[in-house]
């Protein structure tokens, strides 16, 4: 070989670099432009990222249901006094006998001072008493309730703001249904043998997860109608609300019940981040799915028919979807 043919070579070789260089950079470039000219066809298209607020007269109550948790109770208070269109909060307090010492009740009210300050309204705080231990007192009707809708949420869950806000949106657009975003179902566990009912198990978060299906939210954290508060209360079968008492469980199932019963719908699932920020709750002991599958079937008992209706609905925020 002779140098010349080398040279031509090595040239070959640099020319082939430098093409891939510049292939390399142009695909680059192009992808770049791509990035910039995304961002900029919603200004092009003339559409604008909306954030949909609501009319501020809009607004919600928070309603806590808390048991011997000061601490949890401080922080759930805090956090909810300062999310956007929260009315007032108020607190489920089981234990007149023990009523908020003054400076747990004194730290509430300076952290919703506090929200108030930076809200276009005054944020109410009012802590409700009960004479009795019960689970039916969360859903006690409340004098001077200033909204229709109702987020009923447990001491030891917290609900991002903005999360809590989408929820409201959709329960905005369906007052009549239950949204929130612990789902849970009924499965079918035998057909119907004669005259009997049909028997369900409970399913689990496993189970939703699985299948995608669900017939119920869970009130420790849902939005709902105040009109249901009065139904459960004054219009539910009074067998009911004693089932719960004895069993100390389930009325969030009985709420489920009443609400199907009542629309003949299923509830919503509202997509969004949730964090529970207590010790482990009822639902972690064992025995806990026993229990919801004898409350889920002496409940169909007691109605005569099962009123739950599955859905695979879920709902989220348009605006955290990437492609459609
Ligand atoms: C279920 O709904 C029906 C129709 O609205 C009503 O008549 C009935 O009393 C309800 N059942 C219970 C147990 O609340």
């Amino acid at each position: 070989m002779t140098k010349g043919s080398h040279g031509r070579l090595r040239n070959r070789n640099v020319m082939w670099l430098f093409n891939n260089r510049i292939r390399f950079l142009m695909g680059v470039g192009v992808l770049i432009s791509l990035f910039v000219l995304a961002g900029k066809v919603s200004s092009i298209m003339g559409w604008h990222h909306h954030i949909y607020k609501l009319d501020s007269q809009e607004r919600f109550t928070v309603l806590i249901n808390t048991w011997r948790r000061p601490d949890l109770l401080k922080k759930s208070v805090q956090h909810y006094s300062f999310c956007p269109n929260v009315d007032a909060i108020r607190v489920v307090w089981s234990e007149s006998k023990e009523p908020p010492s003054d400076t747990l009740f004194s730290v509430l009210l300076s952290s919703v001072k506090a929200a108030s300050r930076k809200s276009t309204h005054n944020i109410k705080l009012k802590i409700d008493m009960h004479d009795e231990d019960n689970l039916n007192t969360r859903f006690k009707p409340l004098d001077d309730l200033a909204t229709n809708g109702i987020f009923s949420v447990d001491d030891d869950v917290v609900v991002p703001c903005e999360t809590l806000g989408l929820a409201f949106n959709v329960w905005s657009s369906a007052q009549d249904s239950m949204v929130g975003f612990v789902p849970r179902m009924h499965w079918l566990q035998s057909e119907t043998q004669d005259r009997e009912l049909p028997r369900y198990l409970y399913g689990g978060w496993w189970s939703v997860w699985w299948t995608g299906t669900y017939s119920m939210v869970l009130s420790k954290c849902a939005f709902f109608h105040r009109k249901y508060l009065d139904l459960y209360s004054n219009h539910m079968p009074g067998q009911i609300r004693d089932y719960v008492t004895q069993e100390r469980n389930c009325e969030d199932i009985a709420m489920s019940f009443l609400v199907a019963n009542a629309t003949g719908g299923p509830p919503i699932w509202v997509k969004g981040k949730l964090f529970e920020i207590g010790t482990t709750g009822i639902s972690s002991l064992k025995g806990h799915s026993k229990h919801r599958t004898a409350c889920l079937n002496m409940f169909v008992d007691m109605y005569g028919h099962m009123p739950l209706v599955p859905s695979n609905v879920k709902a989220m925020d348009a605006r955290s979807m990437w492609f459609w």
